[in-house]
C-alpha cells in the first residue's frame, strides 16, 4: 500500500501521547498545540492585554531597528526559525542594507506559502527562499555568491518553550550551522515580578485556558480519545526554583480516558504538564548561548520585561 505520511504522523502523535502520559508526572509535548484552532488561538493570546511579551518584542524592534539593523549589518542571509506571519521580520526587511536573501522557514508550508507570496508583493526585489521545515531538526539552506554573513532570527521567546538543556544544545546546533562572523538575533523573555508572569499566562477571558484544554479536543478528533474536555482545569504558576511559567491540566475528578484501546487514569488533582516557558536573565541566557556565540548587544523595553539579543558566532 502506497504510504501517505498520514498514517505515520498519527502513530507518532499516538506514541508521543501514551508516553507522556505513562509517566509519574504526565505530560504532553507543547507542540501539540498548535493545530489550526491551536494557532488561531495562540495569535489570540498575542493581542491579550496581560500578555505582555508580543508588544514588548514590538516595542523594542521599533525603537532600536537602526541600531539593531546596524549590527545585522549589509549583504545579509537572513533565516528567521518559525517565521509565522513574520510581522517583526518587516521592520528588518525594510531596514537591512542590501539584504542578500530572506529565508523564512516554518513547520507549516500552506503558510509559508501564503506569506511568501504577500512578501514577494511587498518586496519584489528581495530574494526569498521559503522553507517547510521542521527548524528543530536538521534542514537545508539554499546557497548564493551574493551572501557575505547569515543572520538566524529567533523572535517570540520560543526559546523559553525548551528545557534549559535543550535551548542549550539547540543553539549548540545553530552555532555549528554558522561560521565566524555570523550572528544570531533572538527575543528572549525575562525574569520578572510573579504577578505579571502569571498574570500573562492566567488572563481574564480565558484564552489560554482554551489554548490550554485544546490540544485534548486535538487528541479527541486525532487519536479517537474520549477525554472530557469540561473535566479538566487550565493551571499556569510560577516555578521559581526552575525559573518558568508552567501550565498543567489539572484533572477535576478521578477519571479514565480511553486513548485508541488503552486506558489512561486519573486521580481527582492530578495534572497533565503541557508546556514550559522559561525567563531568562541576560547573563543566564549568555550562558546558554556561550560555547559558539558571544554577546555583543542587548536591547530591552522601557519596562525591562523582554530582551532582544545580537550574539555572533566565535
Ligand atoms: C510560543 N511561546 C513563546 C509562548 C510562551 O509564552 O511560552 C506560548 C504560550 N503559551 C501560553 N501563552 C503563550
Amino acid at each position: 500500500m502506497k504510504d501517505t505520511g498520514v498514517k505515520e504522523e498519527v502513530s507518532i502523535l499516538y506514541q508521543d501521547v501514551i508516553k507522556g502520559l505513562q509517566t509519574d508526572q504526565k505530560y504532553l509535548p507543547s507542540k501539540y498545540f498548535y493545530d489550526d484552532r491551536g494557532s488561531d488561538l495562540f495569535e489570540q493570546i498575542c493581542e491579550l492585554e496581560e500578555y505582555y511579551p508580543t508588544d514588548c518584542e514590538m516595542e523594542i524592534m521599533r525603537d532600536y531597528i537602526n541600531e539593531i539593523s546596524d549590527w545585522v549589518g549589509p549583504g545579509v542571509q537572513l533565516i528567521e526559525l518559525g517565521s509565522g506571519s513574520s510581522t517583526k521580520t518587516r521592520l528588518l526587511l525594510d531596514h537591512c542594507q542590501n539584504l542578500a536573501m530572506y529565508v523564512p522557514v516554518d513547520i507549516s508550508g500552506s503558510f509559508l506559502k501564503e506569506i511568501a507570496k504577500s512578501l514577494n508583493h511587498d518586496y519584489p526585489e528581495l530574494d526569498i527562499h521559503p522553507v517547510a521545515a521542521d527548524y528543530t531538526t536538521p534542514f537545508d539552506v539554499p546557497d548564493s555568491d551574493n551572501v557575505e554573513k547569515r543572520v538566524v532570527y529567533y523572535p517570540g521567546s520560543t526559546i523559553g518553550n525548551f528545557t534549559r538543556k535543550r535551548a542549550a544544545s539547540f543553539m549548540n546546533a545553530i552555532g555549528e550551522n554558522l561560521s565566524p562572523g555570523d550572528g544570531l538575533l533572538i527575543g528572549v523573555d525575562l525574569k520578572k515580578e510573579v504577578g505579571v508572569l502569571e498574570a500573562a499566562y492566567n488572563d481574564s477571558k480565558g484564552v489560554t485556558a482554551e489554548f490550554n484544554k485544546n490540544i485534548l479536543t486535538r487528541l479527541n478528533r486525532e487519536l479517537d480519545s474520549d477525554f472530557d474536555v469540561e473535566q479538566f482545569q487550565h493551571r499556569a504558576f510560577y516555578n521559581s526554583k526552575k525559573g518558568r511559567i508552567e501550565m498543567h491540566l489539572e484533572s477535576l475528578a478521578d477519571q479514565s480516558v480511553k486513548i485508541n484501546g488503552d486506558l489512561v487514569s486519573f486521580k481527582k488533582g492530578e495534572t497533565i504538564h503541557t508546556e514550559n516557558s522559561h525567563k531568562y536573565s541576560v547573563e543566564e541566557f549568555e550562558e546558554i548561548a556561550g560555547d559558539y556565540f558571544e554577546r555583543r548587544k542587548t536591547w530591552t523595553d522601557k519596562r525591562d520585561y523582554f530582551s532582544v539579543h545580537y550574539f555572533e558566532r566565535v
